[in-house]
């Protein structure tokens, strides 16, 4: 699913602000407090990196200046950002032709890190063990980032006490449990991934609260109920994916209002009800995907000539019906996948129906007409 979406390039842009910003300033200035010192060389010591050396930076007195992946607010010496990756473009990872790869755990010394503001430890693969609990303590927090280890245990609950979080990314780690109610008390989170883990339970009902929130990634994990209406509230988000989970219900009709939504994954879960007609008039949803369902009915009429899909899957589903004659009137239909449903009836021989091979038509009851066999008359 090639999911390089608007809310993920925010967020890239977002981080080289971080990182440019704090290159600016941690040049000279205040040396860097014991206490931080301390804390930074007590994670170092939970962590292990065979290969890239990451650490070897790590000796001087001041950790505010030369230590790899560290900044401070030259004012004060104390620590704002650490910034650890094993897999980006610093010449570190470069110079060591691989990925980088640590075992370990995150210790909770990282708590005591109490004026950071950005904390990532993200692709190491190995990465194991809890987040820790405390790190609910770091007020400042505005960037949380840990995609891509091993990480274990449940999400804290108390996490909504990180108002100022901007970015929370804990996706492809085996965490478990339920997304704490709290979350969606977080009004600065513009960007959530929690993709690819093992949570459970259902969405918060209030999900809609998240105002900023323009990406929200909470596909291929094992949560279940239903889809909040109340996501039909969020103005600015571009692109939610809740595939491959186990929900339930319908879809609410109030996402078709979302100004700004542009991808929508609903693929691989137990959705059942029809398709709400007013999505496929939806002006600027191109990706819908609501592959491998139970939704049922006919597919709506209700395609607009605004309505411009780069990818539209509809396959495995018991969709029945007709193909809706509006298609044809679509701006753009590019990839599009009607099969494996109950459809009937004759393939019309305009676009985009005219360009698309019989792969998009098959395992229907009586669809007939090319590319697929001639209708009987
Ligand atoms: C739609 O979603 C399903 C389930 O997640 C996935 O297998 C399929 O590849 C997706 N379709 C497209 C065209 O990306």
């Amino acid at each position: 699913m090639g999911q390089v979406s608007t809310a993920l390039q925010a967020y890239r842009l977002f981080l080289l602000f971080v990182v440019l910003s704090s290159a600016g300033i941690s040049v000279s200035g205040a040396a860097c407090s014991d206490s931080d010192r301390a804390a930074l060389i007590e994670l170092k010591s939970g962590l292990t990196d065979p290969y890239i050396g990451v650490f070897s930076s790590w000796t001087s007195k001041d950790c505010c200046s030369g230590w790899y992946g560290v900044a401070c607010d030259p004012d004060t010496g104390r620590v704002t950002d650490l910034v650890l990756r094993g897999e980006s473009e610093d010449p570190i990872l470069t110079m060591a032709g691989r990925p980088g790869l640590m075992t370990g755990g995150i210790s909770p010394a990282v708590c005591r890190l109490d004026h950071i503001s950005t904390l990532v430890i993200a692709d190491w693969k190995q990465i194991s063990g809890p987040i820790p609990a405390c790190i609910t303590s770091l007020s400042s927090l505005r960037v949380l980032d840990l995609i891509g280890n091993r990480l274990t245990g449940s999400l804290p609950s108390n996490l909504g006490k990180l108002y100022h979080l901007a970015v929370l990314n804990v996706a492809d780690n085996q965490i478990t449990g339920p997304i704490p109610e709290s979350l969606t008390q977080m009004g600065s989170l513009m960007y959530l991934n929690l993709a690819n883990n093992q949570l459970s339970g259902s969405i918060p009902s209030d999900f809609g609260n998240l105002k900023m929130l323009s990406g929200a990634l909470l596909g291929r994990n094992r949560l279940s109920g239903v889809i909040p209406s109340s996501i039909g509230q969020m103005n600015r988000l571009a692109d939610l994916d809740l595939a491959e989970n186990q929900i339930w219900g319908s879809i609410p009709a109030s996402l078709a209002s979302m100004p700004v939504l542009s991808s929508l994954y609903l693929g691989s879960n137990r959705l059942t009800g029809g398709i709400p007609a007013v999505l496929l008039g939806n002006k600027g949803l191109g990706i819908l995907n609501l592959s491998r369902n139970a939704i049922e009915g006919p597919i709506p009429d209700a395609f607009t000539s605004i309505s411009y899909f780069t990818t539209l899957d509809l396959s495995y589903n018991k969709l029945t019906g007709d193909l809706p004659k509006t298609l044809l009137t679509a701006a753009y239909v590019g990839h599009i996948d009607l099969s494996n449903n109950n459809l009937c009836g004759r393939i019309p021989t305009a676009s985009p129906f005219d360009r698309l091979d019989a792969s998009s038509f098959a395992n229907n009851d009586c669809l007939c007409g090319w590319p697929l066999q001639a209708c009987a008359s």
